[in-house]
């Protein structure tokens, strides 16, 4: 579209500073190999610092000038009591080779990278290293950060399982969640919660090792951990406290960390871990299957069994409703054969599920056939049965063997016997992977299969670097990824399936030779890889950083522009990010009286306030935050942390807007559509609380379906996503768990059936959006302006020069207020708000003075919230104002 973001552009502290800068150190990553030798790092002089560096605020302290360090490397050695098993298992491990290498540079250097590839022992076995050498002694805790839920727990409960340690020694906390203890000595967590710890204690005094996992996946917090981090080792030298920092990489492309002198003044050695990968040949479809590459995958999966030797099969999919469609597909195929009494439960709980699955269904449909006769639940059946069947031995030539010539996969010939003889009656033991699984069902995956089967696993791209599966030697890659999507003029994100990068498709190859020489298919051709990106850019380029900024200032880094980003955002980013925060009341505004030059100096440093900091200690996006540091009033808590919750979760409501495959499915989908919009006006209700509009929706949704005892069987009625529904649960309880946390005077209590909201609260809850939303409003366009007809019930937002419409989905898609706030403009055949919610005229200069152009001052003063009763004002402001940049002038009363 032609829309643009309209925003002037400052002279950026950033682009003055790195003219001046010097030439980042040469000395390069070192690549350590062998044992005893000391990295050559060692012996450089520490670089000089940057006169850029200089900040006042303690987080953004420059190192210290070489204190001499204390001898760090503790002299005790803590035994550990293995099992036979367990140590011999061990000892295949690439890494286990490189401890003493590891161990040295740990001792030498305050920080230090390792590189190995996925499955060298890194993650398991680096934090036993540590402990082993006395790093958790004295009540210390070696922490270990993982940018997923799901590695976190898997990994501390191996490593507890390795060194034969209760898991109130090797623990793991996650957001909320978490089983450590006062015996706690290794502890993963998320790179959050590590995030939230420096808050609390920014010298994080219980550490005496810090290591980032994962780092080459680039996620934000890792990036700002490491920024963080780097200055917390100088700061712990200074005090004789060293703290030392371990980064793990799974690619050897870490020059954003080694040669950014902000970051680390000295450059950290690299040691890398040789891994023994074996060979795989890539094998790419010929052509590019358009949508269908599920079917796809299952056609394959199957040829793979049927025709090709033992070895377990590994499918990359890009999300969990995908991987629970091609399992329940594959399960039907190869139905789980006489299961031996141990493995029987596995084979039950898969089972169960689908029965489950299938009883609802059924259910389900009696009771719509008695209530609503007109409608069929069955579009549910996405993956019609047969289909496939006929066309697999078409299929069968797709391979080309071709190879992309920048692979670093060995290409053997050793092929796979495809001539050997196929076992068809061989059962497929079908497990799936995703990060929002049952930790216990992600479990299953490391045991080995019941025997006489094959082990298929069906993953998202948890399975690319954070778990390693035994046992697989056929990868299958669609070559697809979900990823979040950011729309740079709104700020909104969604998710969108793109392609991934090459050095990911390598890194899903690679992990079909982890025991024995593999294949990978790829379901798209050479010259699709030859186009996709090298790597993938590092998060925090890609996205709105207003959260981050929010969470660093509350860290008391007032200068973001000179934290040491290990990859910085655009300037453009952090302005947009500050200008948000500051009309949110987060930061402190400019003062009328500051000159344009101050202005531009203090541009990027304001500083947090009191609301800010309440803000940040709530894990939502900041305009939600701000929602729910208002509610405190009137008894709107539990109704706005309601809404928060179901706004964050996004796509409460199925997806029914996608195409028809054929006439009968079009009627259904038309059945369906028909039964949710009836099923959203009921939830919006009339009068004062159809104002609220989908925000009311989404609280009569919630609030409907918790009372109807929150069955799959009701969401399906009700076209509500039945995960969707158990998140917002989940995280409501989270919402108010930290409003306690912040507000123990509020002891709230979550009670999932809550009685709907009155008239008046109905009222207050819309004002307190729209002071969260306050940058999302849109006016209706009057009829003056309406010269053409591309302008026919279009709203005009402040940052679009497009006109916007009311999403046809939403309930206020007739009423036309003339003011609203949206949650999010999509972009389909126009740009669409959804998530909206009507917008009294008065009530703006008072909860949005900071969108306003006032002619003459208000009577009143006009905060738009009460700082220190956190109360939402609302009176008539009888004056003339102007509401954003391309509204015209409106009067009050
Ligand atoms: O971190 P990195 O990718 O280098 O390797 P790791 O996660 O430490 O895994 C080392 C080995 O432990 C792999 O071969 C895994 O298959 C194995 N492992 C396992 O058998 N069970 C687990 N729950 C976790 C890892
Ligand atoms: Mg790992």
């Amino acid at each position: 579209s032609g829309a643009h973001r309209k925003r002037r552009r400052l002279p950026s502290a950033e682009e003055s500073e790195s003219s001046e800068a010097s030439e980042p150190d040469d000395a390069p990553a070192v690549e350590q190999t062998g044992a005893g030798a000391g990295p050559a790092a060692a012996h450089l002089p520490p670089a000089p610092l940057q006169a850029g560096d200089q900040s006042p605020e303690p987080g953004t302290q420059p190192p210290p000038a070489a204190t001499p360090a204390p001898p760090a490397a503790p002299a005790v050695f803590v035994p550990v009591n293995r099992s036979p098993e367990m140590q011999e298992e061990r000892l295949k491990l690439p890494i286990l080779s490189e401890e003493q290498v590891i161990m040295e540079a740990v001792a030498e250097h305050p920080i230090v990278i390792v590189c190995g590839e996925t499955g060298s022992g890194k993650t398991t076995q680096v934090p036993q290293f540590l402990y082993e050498a006395g790093y958790s002694s004295d009540s210390s805790i070696i922490g270990i950060t993982e940018p997923r839920r799901v590695a976190a727990i898997a990994m501390s409960q191996r490593v507890a399982k390795e060194m034969n340690l209760s898991q109130r020694v090797v623990s793991y906390q996650i957001r909320y969640e978490g089983n450590v203890t006062e015996d706690t000595r290794i502890k993963f967590m998320t790179d959050g919660v590590l995030l939230k710890e420096i808050q609390k204690d920014f010298l994080l005094l219980r550490y005496k090792v810090v290591i980032i996992d994962e780092a080459h996946e680039r996620s934000v917090y890792t990036d700002i951990l490491i920024g963080l981090l780097s200055r917390i080792v100088s700061l712990r030298a200074k005090r004789h406290l060293p703290l030392k920092l371990l980064i793990m990489s799974a690619t050897l492309r870490v020059e954003d960390f080694t040669q950014n002198q902000r970051l680390f003044a000295q450059p950290p050695p690299v040691i890398k871990v040789e891994s023994r990968q074996f060979p795989v040949t890539v094998h790419f479809n010929k052509r590019t299957p358009l949508e269908d590459y599920s079917g796809e995958c299952f056609r394959k999966v199957c040829k793979i069994h049927r025709m090709l030797p033992a070895g377990g099969i590994l499918v990359f999919l890009t999300g969990q409703a995908e991987v629970h469609a091609l399992c329940r597909r594959l399960r039907k195929a190869f139905p789980p054969a006489r299961a031996r009494p141990q493995e029987r439960q596995d084979q039950e709980d898969s089972v169960e599920e689908t029965r489950k699955y299938k009883k609802s269904r059924a259910r389900a449909k009696k009771a719509r056939a008695e209530a609503l006769p007109q409608i069929n639940l069955d579009h549910y059946s996405v993956l019609p049965a047969g289909e496939g069947d006929e066309d697999r031995e078409a299929e069968m030539d797709d391979e080309e063997g071709a190879v992309g010539s920048d692979l670093e996969l060995d290409l053997g010939d050793d092929g796979a016997d495809e001539g050997e003889q196929p076992d068809t009656s061989l059962p497929l033991h079908v497990l799936l992977l995703y990060s929002l699984l049952a930790p216990e069902k992600q479990a299953q995956v490391f045991k080995p299969p019941p025997e006489g089967t094959r082990l298929c696993v069906v993953a998202t791209n948890v399975a690319e670097t954070s778990l390693t599966i035994p046992g697989i030697k056929y990868v299958v890659d669609c070559g697809k990824v979900k990823k979040r999507y950011y729309d740079r003029v709104t700020g909104v994100s969604s998710f969108r399936v793109t392609w991934v990068s090459q050095a990911s498709a390598d890194q899903r190859a690679g992990r079909a030779g982890r025991t024995e020489p593999g294949h990978c298919y790829r379901l798209y051709s050479s010259a699709v890889f030859g186009d996709f990106e090298q790597f993938p850019p590092p998060e925090i380029t890609r996205r709105p950083v207003e959260d981050l900024i929010l969470q660093m200032k509350a860290l008391n880094i007032e200068k973001v522009i000179n934290f040491p980003f290990p990859t910085p955002p655009s300037v453009d980013a952090l302005i947009a990010a500050e200008e948000l925060l500051i009309a949110l009341g987060a930061l402190q505004a400019p003062q009328k009286t500051e000159r344009v030059k101050q202005l531009q100096s203090s541009r990027l440093s304001r500083p947090i306030t009191a609301l800010g900091r309440t803000m940040a200690a709530f894990p939502v996006a900041p305009r939600y935050a701000k929602m729910l540091a208002l509610s405190r009033q009137h008894g709107c808590l539990p109704f706005a942390i309601t809404i928060v919750a179901a706004m964050t979760v996004r796509e409460l409501f199925e997806e029914l807007d996608r195409p028809a495959a054929s006439e009968e499915e079009l009627a259904r989908l038309k059945g369906r559509r028909a039964r949710v919009a009836q099923m959203k006006r009921t939830w919006a209700g009339q009068g004062a609380s159809l104002k609220l509009g989908d925000l009311m929706v989404l609280l009569g949704a919630v609030g409907a379906c918790e009372y109807a005892g929150c069955t799959p069987q009701f969401c399906e009625a009700n076209g509500l996503r039945y995960k969707a529904i158990l998140e917002t649960r989940r995280l409501r309880g989270q919402l108010t768990t930290a409003v306690n946390a912040v507000c123990p005077e509020a002891s709230l209590f979550m009670d999932p059936k809550m009685q709907p909201p009155t008239e008046s609260q109905v009222t207050y809850l819309r004002q307190i959006v729209t002071a969260g939303l306050g940058d999302h409003l849109a006016r209706r366009v009057q009829s003056e302006e309406l010269l053409d007809a591309k302008w026919r019930n279009a709203y005009k937002t402040p940052l679009l020069d497009d006109p916007v419409f009311i999403h046809p989905s939403s309930v206020l898609f007739k009423e036309l207020p003339e003011f609203v706030v949206y949650q999010e403009i999509v972009e389909t055949t126009k740009m669409y708000m959804k998530g909206v919610c009507a917008v009294e005229m008065q009530w703006i200069p008072t909860l949005l003075p900071s969108y306003c152009q006032f002619d003459k001052p208000l009577e009143e003063p006009a905060p738009a919230y009460c700082a220190e009763t956190g109360r939402v004002l609302c009176h008539r402001a009888s004056t003339f104002y102007r509401v954003g940049w391309p509204l015209p002038a409106v009067q009050v009363d």
